[in-house]
């Protein structure tokens, strides 16, 4: 262990602070380590995992695609990545799918399409509203419409004007419209790393039909959202806003590279051979297992078995928000992405990470003090019941410090 440690130091740049595990295999909704310890994986590589570890549907069209081919240029036709296209567009918005590798070049697609919009509509130097505390990607342009100061302060950033909103002030984005004629609204529906905020029906709603009074385009975040994590495919279809466009990637691969927008009738036909692409999207393989997700979650009905989980798990932690007042004071998210906000210090909130790691249950923390969960879909009462037993321990031990303390 020590030894992979010790390289990891040596030969990866640590852009990263990582746990001291290194990960041997991953079985269904498990991580096992080098030695064969086993973890609940309730954090699933940031989102990505939807149906865990080694689904059988995952690891047969990994098969079935690898024995036929992996990778071709996009000057043929791809049959994998043009079904996957059809499924996100017929169960989205009339419009046409870009793919990217990542969820940062998805972000990147999104404003070149954006700013070819501009250009046509002769607001050449209009610029973008995003979110206070957004994430959407840390490549040069993503970086500019990612509000968290920590991740873009180094940097030269490009020119085009970005404009920051509080979530759910309604006011404020008015005020952005009005005074400075943005193209675009840029939002993740709910705020991931800025601290699981979901975005209020009424918000999203209003934002919607102010951006339609004003021609300004309507795009969701729905990196880390997307792919059944709230509940629905995508978390606007909580609402009935129309987005413009829909930014997508992490789960959508089954856990291989696998990003990209879908954009609406007024984007769609933007692009024209020589002004956007890459090399490897959309990986044919990755697509594959896109089309697999699809099914999972559509077809053999895991889009509502996760719902249903995700229920059961909300209602276990908001009984125990309520038992530890002292130490946790909110549950907020949608679905399968729950951020329990705590009233510890960092440290402490560190603690209760490294006492779950140690019994056995991957979990997060974001903005420092929030404990974020991102459970696989296919997470079962049996493990929900099992991590609450143990959460509840770690929890009352934080407790008992804390009272000694005070
Ligand atoms: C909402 C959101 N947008 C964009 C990104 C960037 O995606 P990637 O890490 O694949 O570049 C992330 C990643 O965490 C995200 O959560």
């Amino acid at each position: 262990m020590t030894d992979w440690l010790q390289k990891d130091e040596t030969y990866l740049m640590s852009t990263y602070k990582r746990l001291t595990i290194a990960i041997e295999k991953g079985e269904g909704n498990y991580l096992l380590d080098t030695e064969g310890k086993a973890y609940l994986d309730l954090f699933t590589g940031l989102a990505v995992s939807v149906l865990g570890h080694s689904h059988p549907k995952i690891v047969e069209a990994l098969v079935e695609q690898g024995e036929k081919f992996l990778h071709i240029s996009n000057i043929f036709l791809n049959k994998p990545a043009i079904t996957l296209a059809e499924q996100l567009v017929t169960h989205t918005i009339p419009g046409k799918v870009f793919f990217s590798n990542s969820g940062a070049e998805a972000t990147e697609a999104a404003i070149k399409l954006v700013h070819k919009w501009a250009k046509m509509t002769g607001r050449e130097n209009a610029g973008i509203v995003v979110l206070k505390n957004s994430f959407h990607g840390r490549t040069l342009g993503a970086v500019k419409l990612t509000r968290q100061a920590h991740v873009y302060q180094d940097y030269p950033l490009p020119a085009f004007p970005v404009y920051e909103v509080a979530p759910g002030d309604i006011e404020g984005l008015q005020e952005i419209i009005t005074t400075y004629s943005p193209v675009c609204l840029l939002m993740e529906p709910v705020l991931g790393s800025g601290g699981v905020i979901p975005l209020s029906e009424s918000f999203l709603q209003t934002a919607f039909a102010l951006c339609k009074e004003h021609d300004v385009l309507f795009a969701m975040d729905e990196i880390q959202t997307g792919m059944g994590r709230t509940g629905k495919l995508f978390a606007y279809q909580h609402t009935t806003v129309e987005p413009d466009l829909i930014l997508f990637a992490k789960g959508v691969g089954g856990g291989l590279p696998l990003g990209g927008v879908i954009a609406g009738e007024k984007l769609a036909n933007l692009f024209k051979p020589g002004d956007h692409g890459t090399t490897f999207a959309p990986s044919p393989l990755s697509a594959a297992l896109g089309n697999a997700v699809m099914e999972a979650l559509l077809v053999d009905g895991l889009l509502e078995e996760g719902k249903k989980q995700a229920e059961y798990l909300w209602a276990r932690i908001a009984h125990l928000v309520d038992e530890y007042p002292q130490l946790l004071s909110d549950i907020r998210g949608k679905g399968m992405m729950l951020g329990i906000q705590t009233k510890l210090a960092p440290e402490e909130v560190s603690h209760i990470q490294q006492g779950m790691l140690e019994a056995g249950f991957l979990i997060d923390v974001t903005q420092k003090t929030i404990i974020r969960l991102l459970p696989p879909l296919t997470l079962t009462s049996e493990e929900i019941d099992r991590f609450m037993v143990c959460f509840r321990d770690v929890l009352e031990q934080a407790a008992r410090v804390k009272g000694e303390v005070m």
